[in-house]
């Protein structure tokens, strides 16, 4: 991002000149799908796509925002909050939890720009509601807690937003390490960061298709999650491991097949994941390239929240020599796969991705090599 010229915008739209910016990351899930809910385990890593805001504090309670990308202006009144519709609902609905938390809220003039695909499983919104968390805690002046900042802004998607997203996305944004993969329990949201291999290259493929129905389905997995805990009598599908869903589901019946895929995909997604960190620490990278690829044909076959283009992508990628492993990342139904990639091999896979997915969908990849990034932060001039 262009600091400078953010800075001069805000100048040009306000008429005065910006003081702070702030900023934070996109993320991309290495392993761990639909376990966040369930209260199991994820490893995502922020990207170096973000948000950013350039802000001025205000001496009253307004929020005047206006979005570079969209070529749009909001404002709100932090003392009376109407919930309506749009990108400005996002931080509308952070500024709503950090007030119903506590937090003594002043207003502020922002412009906001990011690079981070919307729609692609890589998490903008949580980008767009860690920044507006970042600007209320530099322009009101209180103290940047990463965890509590993604709970916050967790309850804004549940409570304002109305989508019932786990907590992987707003943890990752707010409390990922350059250079490092962030290990999450989300149950006790007990964090560690894990080293990325050197030799290693993450690369997010963008399918070029977009969720569509994806809300609904993502809350009916939800539901029958829960469903099949209540069946295995447990608060979480965390709480059941692959001896119990197996011995259980051997002996009863009475939970309906379908619940019963979904389950299975959680309860050894979760196990996958513990192996990846394993892996990673050891620098292992075909064992983690199973494990990633075993993930997506558990998210295709039991979880099923592909869809054509995500297959095909996986597909495309593992194909090239250098990949460790494939899979689709996010909430699914369209969007981004994730590859691992031998470093001196990117190159090469990157074109011969491309090639090979338009012949076969003749559709338009977007191919984005990862840095691990940074969490949301101030940025410093
Ligand atoms: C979306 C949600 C996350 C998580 C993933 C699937 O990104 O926001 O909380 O559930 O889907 O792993």
């Amino acid at each position: 991002m262009d600091i400078e010229k953010l800075e001069r915008q805000f100048a040009a739209y306000f008429n005065a000149k910006s003081e702070i910016v702030v900023r934070a990351p996109g993320r991309v899930n290495l392993i761990g799908e639909h376990t966040d809910y369930n209260d199991g385990f994820v490893l995502p890593i922020a990207i170096d796509r973000a948000i950013w805001i350039a802000i001025r504090p205000r001496a009253d309670d307004q929020v005047r925002l206006f979005s570079l990308d969209l070529k749009t202006g909001s404002a709100f009144q932090l003392h009376s909050l109407v919930r309506e519709s749009g990108w400005i609902e996002y931080p509308k609905g952070v500024a709503n939890e950090l007030m119903k938390a506590g937090y003594p809220l002043r207003g502020f003039d922002g412009i906001m720009a990011g690079d981070v695909p919307r729609g692609a499983g890589l998490s903008s919104s949580a980008a767009v509601e860690l920044a507006t968390a970042r600007a209320f805690a530099a322009v009101s002046g209180f103290e940047w807690d990463a965890r509590k900042m993604a709970e916050i802004a967790q309850k804004a998607e549940h409570e304002w937003v109305g989508v019932r997203c786990g907590i992987m996305d707003q943890m990752a944004s707010a409390a990922c390490k350059e250079g490092y993969a962030l290990f999450l329990d989300c149950r006790s949201l007990e964090a560690q960061h894990i080293p990325l291999p050197g030799s290693v290259s993450v690369v997010v493929l963008d399918t070029s298709t977009r969720r569509g129905l994806g809300k609904t389905a993502y809350n009916l997995r939800r539901s029958q999650c829960e469903k099949a805990a209540q069946w295995f009598g447990v608060k979480k599908l965390r709480d059941v491991s692959v001896e119990m869903f197996e011995e259980k589901s051997r002996k009863e019946r009475g939970l309906n097949k379908e619940a019963l895929k979904r389950a299975w995909h959680v309860v050894t997604e979760n196990a996958r994941v513990l192996e990846a960190v394993e892996a990673m620490r050891n620098e292992d990278m075909e064992q983690l390239g199973g494990l990633l690829n075993a993930s997506h044909n558990s998210l295709q076959n039991d979880f099923e929240v592909t869809n054509e283009a995500l297959d095909v992508m996986v597909e495309c990628a593992r194909e090239q020599e250098g990949c460790y492993g494939a899979r689709m990342t996010g909430a699914g139904f369209g969007g981004c796969a994730v590859a691992l990639v031998r470093r001196e091999k990117v190159q090469e896979f990157e074109k011969a991705v491309e090639r090979a997915y338009r012949s076969r969908l003749g559709l338009e990849a977007g191919i984005y090599i990862c840095k691990a990034s940074e969490g949301a932060g101030v940025v410093q001039k």
